[in-house]
C-alpha cells in the first residue's frame, strides 16, 4: 500500500493533464451534436483503460451512447467490484454564464478549493470522479496487482436517464457479474467533514404542451377572449403545491415511508449552516415543505419542479401576442417506495384533470429512476467508511443524497447487487451549473482512498 500510495504522489501530474485532456472532449449526452464528441470520449476512455493494464477492454455500442468495458480478473474464486461511472456530461448552457468555456479546462483557486480547483463541465460530475478509479487502478496495478477482481463499465447515457443501460447489463450479466458496485458520483459534506452516500432519489421527468388557438393570436384583439395557455399553465403548476408546500396530486404520497423519529434525528444531526446555505446561493429566505428540515427536504423527501418553461414571444423588445402553446420540463424527486412510472401516471392524469376548459394538454414522459437506500452494516460500508477514515483522519458521516443515480437500484433490483456511493466532489461544486469545477484536494484524495477501500473489501471479504 506504500508503494501505491508514492506512486501517486508521483505521477500527480500527469493523472492531472490527462483528466485536463478528457475534459476538453465536449461529450454532451443529451444534444445530438455532440454525438461524434461522446464517443471520441469513449475512444479517449479506453485507451487509458488499456495504459492502465485493464483487460478485455472493448466499447460496447448501445441504441443509444456507447458503454466502455474492461476488466482485470486475478483469480476467479476472488470477490469482484464493479467500478461504475458515467463519461457523458450536461450540456453546458448558459454558456455566456461560464468565466471560462466549458470545454477548456483552467485551474484556480478559491476559497472553498484553497489547492485549486478544475473548472470545467463534467470537471465533478463524473468525469473527474470516475478517472480517480482509472488511475487508483492503475497505481494498485503498477505495484503488486490489484487485490480482488475488479471490472470497469462506464456508461455515456447517465445524464439521459441511462435507457440502454439495463439491456445492457441483462445481455451482459455473466460478464458483469459482481459482488458489489463502487461509484464516485456524489459528494461528501465538506473537505474535513467527510461522508458515504447511503440514499438516492428516484426520477420522474416529464413534460407537457398545453395548446390554446390552433395559432398565436394578437393579445389585443383576442386576449380575454381565450383561454391563454401560458397563464393556464402557470396556474396548472402553482396548484400542484398547496401552502404547506406538499404536493397536490392525489396519491402522490401514497406509498411514501415515513421516517421514524430516531431516522429523523439522524438526518438532521449532519452538519448543516442555514446561514452558509442560504448565502452561497445568494437566497434571503429558505422554503419547502412544511415540517421537514432542508435536510430531509433535500433527501428523504419527495419533490415536483419545473426545470424549464417556454412559450409565446422571448425575443428582444415586446411583440403583443397571446401564444397558442406552452411547455413545461418537470421533475418529480421520489423516495422510497415511490414508483416512478406510478408516479408519472398519477402526474399525467391529475394534470389533464386540471387543464382548464379551453385548452389541450399533452403530457410526454421522459426518463424515471428508482430511488435507492443502500446499507451501512455490510462488508462494502465498513471498506468504505475505513478507507476514508484513514486518508481524512475521521469516519464518514452516512447520509442520503438528493440526487439519482438510476443504476443503484437497478443493480439492486435486477442483480441483487448493492453499490457503494463513496463520491469526493462538494454539494458547492456547480454541477449542472455554470462553472461546474472539482477540487485538486478532492481528486488526489479520491485517487488515494479507492486503493484502501479495495485492500479493506478484500481481507473483509475474505475473513467472512
Ligand atoms: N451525479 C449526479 C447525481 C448526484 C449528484 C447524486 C450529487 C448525489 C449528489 C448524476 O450525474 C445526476 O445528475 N443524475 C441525474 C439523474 C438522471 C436520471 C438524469 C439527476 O439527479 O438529475
Ligand atoms: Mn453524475
Ligand atoms: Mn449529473
Amino acid at each position: 500500500m506504500k508503494n501505491v500510495q508514492t506512486y501517486i504522489s508521483k505521477n500527480k501530474r500527469r493523472f492531472l493533464n490527462e483528466l485536463l485532456d478528457f475534459l476538453r472532449i465536449p461529450s454532451v449526452s443529451a444534444d445530438p451534436k455532440f454525438a461524434k464528441d461522446v464517443k471520441k470520449a469513449a475512444q479517449f476512455l479506453k485507451a487509458r483503460m488499456d495504459e492502465a493494464g485493464l483487460d478485455k477492454t472493448k466499447i460496447y455500442p448501445t441504441k443509444g451512447h456507447p458503454i466502455v468495458y474492461g476488466e482485470k480478473i486475478i483469480d476467479p474464486k476472488l470477490p469482484t467490484v464493479l467500478v461504475y461511472g458515467h463519461y457523458d456530461v450536461q450540456p453546458p448552457d448558459p454558456v455566456e454564464l461560464w468565466d471560462s468555456p466549458p470545454f477548456e479546462p483552467v485551474i484556480k483557486k478559491t476559497k472553498i478549493h484553497p489547492q485549486g480547483a478544475i473548472f470545467a463541465r463534467g470537471a465533478c460530475d463524473d468525469k473527474g470522479q470516475l478517472y480517480m478509479h482509472v488511475k487508483a487502478f492503475e497505481a494498485m496495478q503498477k505495484n503488486g496487482g490489484v487485490p480482488c477482481n475488479v471490472k470497469f463499465m462506464i456508461e455515456g447515457e447517465e445524464e439521459v436517464g441511462s435507457d440502454n443501460l439495463e439491456i445492457f447489463c441483462k445481455k451482459y450479466s455473466k460478464m458483469l457479474s459482481s459482488d458489489v458496485v463502487l461509484l464516485s458520483d456524489t459528494s461528501v459534506i465538506d473537505n474535513k467533514t467527510p461522508s458515504v452516500t447511503v440514499g438516492l432519489r428516484g426520477l420522474s421527468y416529464v413534460e407537457v404542451e398545453v395548446t390554446g388557438p390552433n395559432k398565436d393570436l394578437h393579445s389585443g384583439v383576442y386576449g380575454g377572449g381565450v383561454t391563454n395557455p401560458v397563464n393556464a399553465l402557470c396556474q396548472m403548476i402553482a396548484s400542484m403545491h398547496d401552502l404547506n408546500g406538499h404536493i397536490t396530486i392525489p396519491g402522490f404520497y401514497n406509498e411514501v415511508v415515513e421516517l421514524s423519529s430516531d431516522e429523523r434525528k439522524f438526518v438532521n444531526k449532519a452538519p448543516f449552516s442555514e446561514a452558509a446555505y442560504k448565502k452561497s446561493l445568494g437566497i434571503k429566505d429558505i422554503s419547502g415543505e412544511r415540517g421537514y428540515s432542508t435536510l430531509e427536504r433535500t433527501s428523504t423527501r419527495p419533490t415536483l419542479d419545473v426545470n424549464g418553461i417556454w412559450g409565446g414571444y422571448i425575443g428582444e423588445g415586446a411583440k403583443t401576442v397571446l401564444p397558442s402553446k406552452a411547455f413545461a420540463k418537470i421533475s418529480m424527486r421520489l423516495v422510497p417506495n415511490q414508483h416512478p412510472d406510478k408516479i408519472t401516471k398519477l402526474f399525467t392524469d391529475h394534470f389533464k384533470k386540471i387543464a382548464p376548459p379551453g385548452v389541450t394538454v399533452v403530457v410526454r414522459p421522459h426518463h424515471g429512476g428508482f430511488p435507492a437506500v443502500t446499507p451501512t452494516n455490510t462488508i462494502e460500508y465498513k471498506a468504505a467508511s475505513m478507507a476514508m477514515k484513514t486518508t481524512y483522519g475521521k469516519e464518514p458521516i452516512p447520509v442520503r443524497g438528493g440526487g439519482s443515480i438510476p443504476i443503484v437500484a437497478m443493480f439492486e433490483k435486477v442483480f441483487g447487487v448493492k453499490s457503494v456511493l463513496m463520491g469526493f466532489g462538494l454539494d458547492s461544486d456547480d454541477i449542472h451549473s455554470p462553472n461546474e469545477h472539482y477540487g485538486l484536494f478532492n481528486f488526489y484524495k479520491g485517487i488515494e482512498t479507492i486503493p484502501l477501500f479495495f485492500e479493506n473489501y478484500s481481507k473483509l471479504k475474505a475473513k467472512s
